[in-house]
């Protein structure tokens, strides 16, 4: 495994030695690369030392440059990993800027990008850097860490980079080592709903729903990287669309059930995560409605059930519901598996700490068998590991089980 090791000007860069050797242990060929900060913390002589290999750090080294160039050194990384990754490379990499060597090859490259992120704790909370770790986290940027505990400067908090053996499990682990080559789902076609539903009640007021799309969206995106052609069916959200889906946005639980059914033929993996309205107004009114009586009672019907109707084509695709439950969340989610006929189920619950619009969620998945608890975790990673789990089961399902029972470690097991 070729691991370009990017190191950044923060304290924990005096690790970088230790973890060259860790990766190294694990079977990992290391290539260094420094910004101009992290040279007044590390030196390059014993960096050299330990990797085997010459360190680079100027953009500009036009001897370096002839012998492997910025673009080759990009194509050369299986991983592209970052330890320390101080905040300001967080801001460079967010804003998709490219002063220095580290940050143009991460812009010229296909391999994973993964950080550690290492910073005083008051640094680490500061809303411009949560900014930008949600914005990386978003595009698939793998974020490891930071840890709670003392820190260089004398405080406690969070911002304490992973231990270097911590970080060389994970990135020479199973789940980035064969994420590149993985394509559990290359040539298959999944189509996910995402996001709420708003099911006007006249010109300018809707009943809808927490949901964000977050969830959807990241399982979408990660269908993505297991190779599947995915249609992202989505109701009203402010995320930008996973690059390579094919977006179909829809506003009402009616439109999602059109679109959904338009779109099914040759659906392989159908993931229904979105939030659909149980409910709708019977009747939509032209004009705004006015605030004359003290209460008011609307009529309601139930609108079609998306999930129920794909379950009970005659030839259905593998067909995977979410439960949004705030209780019984079991009792509940293996109640709608079997009422509705489906594959397998991915239950969370919901309230104030949990679910909905928030960055972290933790999921237990059901299926005819078998169950399985996904820990807390970044919705995008954890919508990873349901992803691969889901073309585990639809690989039993259809027979081709020669897949490998893949283990799952996640950063935040390995922190817990
Ligand atoms: C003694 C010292 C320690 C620092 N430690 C950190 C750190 O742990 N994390 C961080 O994000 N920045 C830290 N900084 C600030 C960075 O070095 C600074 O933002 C620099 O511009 C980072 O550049 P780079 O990301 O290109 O390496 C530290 C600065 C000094 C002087």
């Amino acid at each position: 495994m070729n691991v370009v090791l990017g190191i950044s000007g923060g304290i924990a860069a005096y690790k970088t030695p230790e973890l060259v050797r860790r990766l190294r242990e694990r079977g990992a060929d290391v290539q260094i690369v420094m910004t101009a900060s992290a040279e007044e913390f590390v030196t390059s002589t014993a960096l050299q030392a330990v990797s085997g290999r010459p360190i680079r750090s100027n953009l500009w080294d036009k001897e370096a440059e002839a012998s492997m160039s910025h673009i080759e050194l990009a194509r050369w990384a299986d991983v592209v990993l970052i330890a320390p990754a101080t905040a300001e490379i967080m801001a460079r990499l967010a804003g998709g800027a490219a002063p220095d060597l580290l940050t143009t090859l991460c812009l010229a490259t296909e391999a994973p990008l993964v950080i550690a992120p290492a910073m005083n704790r008051v640094m680490w909370s500061n809303p411009a850097v949560q900014a930008n770790r949600q914005t990386l986290e978003e595009r698939g940027v793998r974020i490891l860490g930071p840890e709670h505990g003392s820190q260089a400067c004398g405080e406690t908090g969070a911002g304490r980079m992973l231990e270097p053996d911590q970080i060389a499990a994970i990135v020479c682990g199973p789940q980035l080592a064969g994420a590149a080559s993985e394509r559990l789902l290359e040539g298959k076609t999944v189509m996910v709903t995402a996001g709420p539903t708003r099911e006007p009640i006249d010109p300018v007021r809707y009943i809808s729903n927490r949901s964000s799309g977050k969830m959807g969206y990241a399982i979408a995106a990660a269908a993505i990287e297991q190779g599947a052609n995915v249609i992202l069916v989505s109701g009203p959200v402010s995320l930008p669309a996973p690059p390579g889906a094919t977006v179909r946005n829809v506003q009402t639980a009616e439109e999602m059930y059109r679109e959904t059914h338009d779109q099914i033929d040759n659906v392989d993996i159908f993931i229904a995560a979105a939030a659909v309205s149980d409910y709708r107004p019977v009747e939509i009114r032209a004009q705004k409605m006015k605030k004359n009586a003290e209460t008011m009672s609307l009529d309601l019907v139930r609108s079609r059930d998306i999930l129920a109707s794909v379950a009970a084509l005659d030839s259905p695709p593998f067909t995977v519901g979410f439960a949004a439950e705030t209780e019984n969340v079991r009792d509940y989610a293996l109640a709608k598996l079997d009422s509705k006929n489906l594959d397998m189920i991915v239950a969370n619950r919901v309230g104030d700490d949990c679910g909905f619009d928030l960055d972290e969620n933790a999921v237990d998945v059901f299926w005819r068998d078998g169950e399985r608890a996904f820990p807390k975790a970044p919705k995008v990673e954890l919508a990873r590991q349901i992803m691969r789990h889901v073309a585990e089961r639809y690989a039993v399902s259809t027979g081709d089980d020669t897949q490998p029972e893949l283990s799952v470690i996640t950063p935040m097991q390995v922190k817990s």
